[in-house]
């Protein structure tokens, strides 16, 4: 998942964090953080990975319980979306997950009404797809393959989808291409991003985060929050721009908002959702613990009288249509 750090100041230092540093393993990660040494993007590939192999599912877990306006989990507006604009000219009607995880959002195409009804799931993460395998049984094929490399062949699909898959791409105009070959003309490609981050409004739950994990870091390894090399590249209209230098989607593509909201425990919000974030799992153990227990008591601050505290996730949907051969490059 994603970075999830905001902009909001850190304050105190913790001088038993700091006598306990020394006696605590970090990951190569974190060590890396506090050397103050430069991420590159195959660091945060290596993050990611040993995120998926250790925690498979995560990302389900984490955002299937929450819901948009109308409803909706972030995989059904996408399935939505895809199965409402695919054009059935051949049958039958083909769909491709990339960074399928473990097939949620695959499943939730299949099991729409509009006639998508074979898939293929790709990701590069052998862990997510054990997963997938189970959710979508033995009749489903599943790649172990690379955005911007996949092992299919060219226009296979009437519909690619992506969900929370875009943002991990180091190289992403080369995926989009790759997406855009995937696709028979005409055909739709559409994925749930995260949104930029916003400056959130103070006394939310989203600014108590900011404020928690700032001052965790600050005074964990006195040092400010890391700039990832993935973070904060979904800009609305540089994603469509970049849609549109891709010859396949040169038509251009359309990004709206599907922001989700998730409603749980503050203890709940902590194991589901936020110990999934990227950064967060390369901590050690006892840094976990510390950190859980700082958010997990701020969160409180916040709970409604059901004892539930919600949290809105910022998404994007974005719909791009394969342009038909006379208007490709
Ligand atoms: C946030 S998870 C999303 C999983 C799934 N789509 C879901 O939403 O439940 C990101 C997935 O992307 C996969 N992934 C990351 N980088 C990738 C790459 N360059 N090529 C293929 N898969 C990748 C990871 O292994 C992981 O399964």
């Amino acid at each position: 998942m994603h970075h999830g750090g905001t902009g909001t100041p850190h304050s105190f230092l913790d001088s038993g964090a700091f006598i306990e540093r020394r006696h605590m393993s970090e990951s190569w990660f974190v060590r890396k953080v506090r050397e103050g040494s430069t991420l590159l993007p195959q660091d945060w590939d290596r993050l990611v990975d040993a995120h998926h192999t250790r925690s498979p599912g995560g990302t389900f877990s984490a955002f299937a319980p929450a819901r948009g306006p109308a409803g909706l989990s972030s995989y059904e507006t996408l399935a939505r979306a895809v199965t409402q604009t695919v054009e059935h000219t051949s049958a039958p009607g083909v769909v491709v997950d990339v960074a399928c995880g473990d097939g949620a959002a695959l499943a939730a195409v299949l099991r729409g009404p509009h006639g998508l009804r074979s898939g293929v799931g790709v990701d590069r993460s052998s862990a997510e797809l054990v997963g997938a395998r189970r959710r979508l049984g033995q009749d489903v094929p599943l790649v172990q393959g690379e955005a911007g490399r996949i092992p299919l062949s060219t226009a296979c699909a009437d519909a690619v989808v992506c969900h929370l898959g875009l943002m991990l791409f180091t190289d992403l105009p080369r995926a989009l291409a790759d997406i855009g070959r995937l696709l028979r003309p005409g055909g739709t490609f559409a994925a749930i991003v995260e949104a930029p981050p916003t400056v959130p409004v103070a006394d939310s739950l989203e600014y108590a985060w900011g404020k928690v994990l700032n001052d965790f870091w600050n005074s964990e390894f006195d040092s400010d929050l890391p700039d990832l090399p993935l973070d904060g590249r979904f800009e609305p209209a540089g994603l469509a721009e970049l849609c549109r230098s891709v010859s396949a989607f040169s038509a251009g593509a359309t990004v709206t908002d599907a922001s989700v909201s998730l409603s749980l425990s503050p203890e709940d919000l902590w194991d589901r959702f936020f110990s999934g974030i990227y950064l967060i799992s390369a901590l050690t153990e006892r840094q976990k613990r510390r950190l859980r227990a700082m958010a997990v008591t701020s969160f409180r601050c916040h709970a409604a009288p059901d004892h539930t505290v919600s949290l809105h996730i910022h998404l994007n949907l974005l719909v791009a249509r394969r342009a038909q051969p006379q208007a490709m490059d």
